[in-house]
C-alpha cells in the first residue's frame, strides 16, 4: 500500500480521509519537519502532505538524491517553503490548495483593515488595562474606512476577494497593482508599480504570493510614497514587506498604522512592532476555521488521491 506522511496535525476527518486511501503515518505535532524529519519523509515515504515551516529548500533534494516519495501535497496555498525547482528536478511533483484558503484569507484582510483603521487592538488594550476613562467625542478617532481607496497588491484569487468585499461591501474605491492586466467584475483601475500604488490608496493590502521578485517589494520607498493617514495591511507572506522598514515608518508616522497576519521570520515577531500601539498584530489565522482548515486538507488528500491513481494532479504548482 502507498505510504504516506502526514507532516502536521490535521482536522480529524482529514487523517480519517487519507487513512482509507493510504497507509499514513501521522504526525500528530504541530512544529516544522526537522532536516531529518525532511530527508526520511522523501526517502521512506511515496508522498507527503507538508505544509508552512517544512523547509524543503533545494539543499534537503540534492542531499536526498534520487527520493522514494513522488509527491509533496502543501496544505495551503502559498509554497515559498519548497524550492519547486529542486524538486521537480529531484522527480517530484508539488500541489497546494488555491480556492479553498480564498475567502478565509480574504476575511482576516478585513479584519485587520477593519481593526488597524478603527484602531481596535490599541482600544481593547485600553478597555483591558483599566484606563478607560469613558466615551467622548474625539476619542481614538481612527480612519472611516468606507468609501475610502483601497489598493491591492496582487489581483489573484485572494486579491479579488479582498477587492469584491471592499467594493461591494465598503463602497471603496479599487486600485490594483498585478503583473497582468485583469478582467475583473467589479470597477478597479490598475497602477503601474507599487510605489504609484501606494501614492494612491487609503489602505494598503498586500497579496502577492512570496518569490525571489516580491520579496521586499514593500520596502522603505513604497512605504515613504504612502500617505500618512494610510494603513499598511500584509495578509501574504511576512517578507514581502520589509519588516525593519515598516516599523521605522510606523515608528516616524510615515504612516498611520499596519495590520500584519504574517511576519519577516515568523514566529518571532520583534519587539519594537510589539512596542507599537499602531500595529494590529495577527498569529497568521489566516484560514484558522475548521471547516477551511477540513477544504484544505481534502484538497491536497485529493491531489495525492489523483498522483497516485496516475491522474494529473488537480492542483500542480
Ligand atoms: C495557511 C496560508 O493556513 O494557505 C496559505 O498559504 O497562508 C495560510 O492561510 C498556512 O499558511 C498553511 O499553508
Amino acid at each position: 500500500m502507498t505510504r504516506i506522511l502526514i507532516a502536521r496535525n490535521l482536522p480529524e476527518s482529514v487523517i480519517a480521509e487519507a487513512r482509507g486511501l493510504f497507509d499514513v503515518t501521522y504526525r500528530d505535532r504541530p512544529d516544522p519537519l526537522s532536516r531529518d524529519e525532511m530527508l526520511e519523509a522523501l526517502a521512506g515515504y511515496d508522498g507527503a502532505l507538508v505544509t508552512l515551516g517544512d523547509a524543503f529548500g533545494a539543499d534537503v533534494f540534492s542531499e536526498a538524491g534520487t527520493p522514494r516519495a513522488g509527491i509533496l501535497a502543501n496544505f495551503g496555498v502559498g509554497y515559498n517553503h519548497i524550492d519547486v525547482a529542486a524538486a521537480r528536478a529531484a522527480g517530484l511533483v508539488v500541489t497546494n490548495t488555491p480556492g479553498a484558503v480564498t475567502d478565509a484569507t480574504a476575511d482576516i484582510a478585513m479584519t485587520l483593515m477593519l481593526m488597524s483603521c478603527r484602531r481596535a487592538g490599541e482600544g481593547e488594550r485600553l478597555v483591558r488595562s483599566g484606563g478607560w476613562q469613558g466615551w467622548h467625542p474625539v476619542q481614538m478617532l481612527g480612519l472611516h474606512m468606507s468609501g475610502k481607496r483601497v489598493g491591492i497588491l496582487g489581483m489573484g484569487r485572494i486579491g479579488q476577494a479582498i477587492a469584491r468585499r471592499c467594493h461591494f461591501g465598503f463602497g471603496m474605491e479599487v486600485t490594483y497593482a498585478s503583473r497582468s492586466e485583469k478582467t475583473l467584475d467589479f470597477p478597479a483601475t490598475r497602477c503601474a508599480s507599487p510605489e504609484e500604488l501606494a501614492a494612491a490608496v487609503d489602505v494598503l493590502v498586500v497579496s502577492v504570493p512570496a518569490s525571489p521578485e516580491t520579496h521586499h517589494m514593500v520596502n522603505a520607498e513604497v512605504l515613504a510614497a504612502m500617505q500618512p493617514t494610510a494603513h499598511l495591511i500584509n495578509i501574504a507572506r511576512g517578507d514581502i514587506v520589509d519588516e525593519a522598514a515598516l516599523i521605522a515608518a510606523l515608528e516616524a508616522g510615515v504612516i498611520a498604522g499596519a495590520g500584519l497576519d504574517v511576519y519577516e521570520h515568523e514566529p518571532r515577531v520583534p519587539e519594537a512592532l510589539l512596542a507599537l500601539e499602531n500595529a494590529v498584530l495577527l498569529p497568521h489565522l489566516g484560514t484558522a476555521a475548521l471547516e477551511v482548515r477540513e477544504d484544505m486538507g481534502r484538497m491536497a488528500v485529493a491531489n495525492l488521491r489523483a498522483f497516485f491513481a496516475g491522474e494529473l494532479v488537480p492542483n500542480p504548482v
